[in-house]
């Protein structure tokens, strides 16, 4: 059944806060959450992209996402922005924390500052935002955070050395955090995509013969898309899953 048919009752009017919701699987994820009737804010640095999945989704289901324009990488501006995301929406229950950038680097062209830089766009902010908002949750009674890692890090792939590092981080973080939070009844899961065929990935590294290849290596003979993270978000945001925290779902075609 397509996703956009399934209902989680319990997702309607839940304020979730979704970040780099303005391409790629963020976009999807703003949709599907929209589409339950969340009231859905997005964190994103892309205002052309974010304005047009802005004005796209109220012109087709007549409700407009709230896009807060900021930098991950700046704590301080992540912070207001989540603090924009409670005002405008209420206690958030929900974090997507999805945004990053799966920069290539080869192993004599990495320096510290590219390698800071690395982290702070795909591990740090997971962190400090999981931070700013746990405030918020605990007010609303609870709460659900999913963490977008990937199963790059489990594949030896040479080209991603610090990616690679923050997207395993990631896992070690979630677990962390569902360790301090569960008493506050606030879940922490992550989610490992694998190959998922967006524009940008065609764009920077897919070729046809990279598509071809995954697609023998998966069980399923067909490339993933970002619609394919809608459903799984949304079931560890929904009390569906009340009872799962520290834990990771693979979504990869049954890749590994
Ligand atoms: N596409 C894949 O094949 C794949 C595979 C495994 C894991 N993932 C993970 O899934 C998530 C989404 O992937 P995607 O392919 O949609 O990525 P993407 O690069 O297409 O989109 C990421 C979004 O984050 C935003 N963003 C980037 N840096 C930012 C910053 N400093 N501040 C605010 N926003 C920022 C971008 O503008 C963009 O809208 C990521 O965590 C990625 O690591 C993707």
């Amino acid at each position: 059944m397509p996703v956009s048919r399934v209902q989680f009752h319990d997702l309607k009017d839940r304020c979730v806060l979704i970040t780099g919701g303005g391409s790629g699987i963020g976009a999807a994820l703003v949709e599907g959450f929209l589409r339950q009737g969340a009231r859905v804010a997005f964190v994103d640095i892309d205002e052309r992209a974010s304005r047009a999945l802005t004005e796209r989704l109220s012109g087709e289901t007549g409700i407009a996402p709230q896009f807060i324009h900021a930098d991950l990488r700046d704590i301080e501006a992540l912070q207001a922005a989540a603090l924009k995301a409670a005002d405008v929406l209420g206690a958030i229950h929900v974090l997507v924390n999805n945004a990053a950038r799966d920069d290539r680097q080869e192993l004599d062209a990495v320096s510290a500052a590219s390698w800071d830089e690395s982290q702070a766009v795909n591990l740090r902010h997971v962190f400090f935002m999981s931070q700013a908002v746990a405030p918020h949750m605990r007010l609303s009674g609870g709460g659900s955070i999913v963490n977008f890692s990937s199963i790059a890090y489990l594949l030896n792939m040479g080209e991603i050395p610090a990616y690679a590092t923050a997207k395993a981080g990631i896992v070690g973080l979630t677990k962390s955090l569902a360790g301090k939070l569960g008493p506050e009844n606030i879940r922490v899961n992550a989610i490992l995509p694998g190959m998922i065929v967006t524009e940008r990935q065609k764009r920077l590294w897919l070729d046809d013969a990279a598509i071809a290849r995954m697609q023998e290596r998966q069980c399923l003979k067909r490339s993933l898309t970002a619609d394919d993270l809608v459903g799984p978000c949304l079931f560890l945001a929904s009390d569906c899953s009340s009872g799962m925290t520290a834990q990771i779902m693979i979504i990869d075609g049954g890749a590994l």
